[in-house]
């Protein structure tokens, strides 16, 4: 495992929901003043769509399949990823770190890795320059673009990479036993390849106006994740101490999934 840290910046934390192409200004602001005292390990950073991606995705009916979606819809989700990904660049800058804003499109083709690009994200990192990739809109094949969630992307880079932290920030604590008493599951053990807990399966929210599948969508992604041998966070990036404080391998409030060879 390298000693690098992966974290995914949730739409629900950067950006309002139920606010069309509004950024969270404050959040990001919070979250990159806590980052930027984070010293003892490199990291990359990931970012969803929120109320970006995600409203014009709804709008123009795009989804993660692939499909020959219309191309305007293709051009306005991507334009406001990469404008979401400038509001966290200058927000990173203003703060003294060094980040370096890149679409999937860089690394991936066709959503599949480009080794040589993953592998530069961490060297990149290791060498003081912050990647700061998203979820976006890809090109597939001929007129085929699909949605590439920063979930997805997440597993990819961590598939590649391996980093010793896997961390997961959204709008929530963490995963909830069930929707009704919102007890924290602290620790959730992989069985046969899917996330349970130990007494009952988990209770999701619906997934609203996120096209890639909300809480659900993301845990199974963790999941994945956590199947290849590391362990995942998942915490509250309102509190953005808990991201640093994961990243530098504390004990923090959140779920933590239990990579399938730790212990
Ligand atoms: C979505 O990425 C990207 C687009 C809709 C283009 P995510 O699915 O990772 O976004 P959030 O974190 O759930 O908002």
């Amino acid at each position: 495992m390298k000693d690098i840290a992966l974290i995914k910046l949730g739409g629900s934390v950067i950006t309002f929901k139920d606010r069309p192409l509004e950024a969270n200004t404050k959040a990001i602001r919070d979250i990159c003043i806590a980052l930027a005292g984070l010293k003892e390990i490199p990291f990359i950073i990931v970012h969803g769509g929120g109320s970006f991606g995600h409203y014009w995705s709804v709008k123009y009916d795009m989804h993660t399949k692939p499909a020959p979606y219309d191309s305007r819809g293709v051009a306005v989700v991507h334009e406001s990823m990469v404008a979401l990904n400038q509001i966290i660049v200058n927000a990173m800058l203003e703060h003294g770190m060094n980040p370096y804003g890149l679409p999937p499109s860089s690394f991936t083709s066709s959503r599949r890795p480009i080794k040589s690009g993953i592998a530069a994200l961490a060297t990149m990192a290791a060498n003081g320059v912050i990647p700061v990739t998203f979820g976006d809109m890809v090109h597939i094949k001929d007129a085929s673009y699909s949605i590439f969630s920063g979930d997805s992307l997440m597993s990819l880079i961590a598939g590649q990479i391996k980093p010793s932290r896997v961390i997961f920030a959204t709008n929530v604590d963490g995963i909830y036993q069930d929707m009704h008493s919102k007890k924290l599951v602290a620790e959730i053990e992989l069985q046969n390849g899917s996330a349970k807990t130990g007494s009952a399966d988990i209770g999701f929210g619906p997934a609203g106006t996120d096209v890639t599948g909300g809480m659900k969508r993301k845990v199974a992604e963790a999941a994945k994740i956590a199947s290849l041998g590391m362990d995942v966070m998942l915490v509250n990036g309102l509190e953005p101490a808990r991201i640093v404080d994961a990243a530098r391998g504390k004990k923090v409030v959140g779920t933590r999934i239990k990579g399938l060879l730790s212990s």
